[in-house]
């Protein structure tokens, strides 16, 4: 699949979430954040809205559910329209389960990981998944400072998928700009999902190309 950017709506302006998607047009997805207030501690947005942005967009969504209990809440995001759908390990209660059914109704499955949470105890969960998404911030804010610490885990992480032979994309998220996605690429992320560095851009997809280029130098 190569490099994939998705640009985080969390930086847009809320008010004007169709105009602000159509500035990213050359993106492959649309990052939508969803916090619950609970998982993090912050409120954004929930399925109607994603709803409205996939009528709205031609991009698909690529929807990051920072929420408690995604067991419950995550397959209406599918239904919601979403391509791909990615709950926190830390919340989940069947993992398994969950993965499956969100791929049984259509959605890429993906599994999200914080910074102090390991990878090596879901080795051999990642063939359920489509998406491996390690948290390079806290999650909860944009426009955080990139965790250096979060770069070896990366580093696993590509190696166990490697080691297994799997399809699985490593998207990294939070404090990925034009000065950090080389060290995310070197390190084996494929997928890079970024607010303020975007869509504070004066050109939002002149940015998501400069950000690819820079990533598929170093991949
Ligand atoms: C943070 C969110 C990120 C955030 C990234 O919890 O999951 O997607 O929008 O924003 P930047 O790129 O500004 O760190
Ligand atoms: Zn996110």
């Amino acid at each position: 699949m190569g490099i994939q950017i998705s640009p985080s709506i969390l930086s847009s302006d809320f008010a004007h979430l169709a105009d602000e998607a159509e500035r990213i047009s050359g993106a492959d997805w649309l990052h939508v954040d969803v916090m619950d207030n609970h998982f993090v501690p912050n409120l954004t947005l929930g399925a109607p809205v994603v709803e409205a942005l996939a009528k709205a967009s031609s991009t698909p969504i690529d929807c990051h559910l920072m929420i408690e209990d995604p067991d419950r809440w995550a397959p209406a995001f599918v239904e919601a329209g979403a391509g791909s759908v990615t709950f926190h390990v830390e919340a989940a209660t069947a993992p398994v389960r969950l993965a499956r059914e969100l791929r049984s109704l259509g959605a890429r499955a993906g599994m999200g990981l914080r910074p102090a949470t390991a990878v090596e105890p879901y080795e051999d969960l990642l063939p359920e998944l489509d998406i491996l998404l390690v948290m390079t911030v806290e999650p909860g804010f944009g426009g955080q400072a990139f965790l250096d610490m979060c770069l070896p885990k990366v580093r696993r992480a590509r190696t166990l998928i490697d080691k297994h032979g799997l399809d699985l994309w490593l998207q990294v998220d939070g404090g990925v700009s034009l000065e950090t996605i080389e060290r995310c690429a070197e390190a084996g992320a494929d997928t890079f999902v970024a607010g303020s560095a975007v869509f504070g851009a004066d050109d939002p997809n002149a940015m998501i190309e400069s950000l690819r280029a820079t990533a598929a130098d170093r991949a």
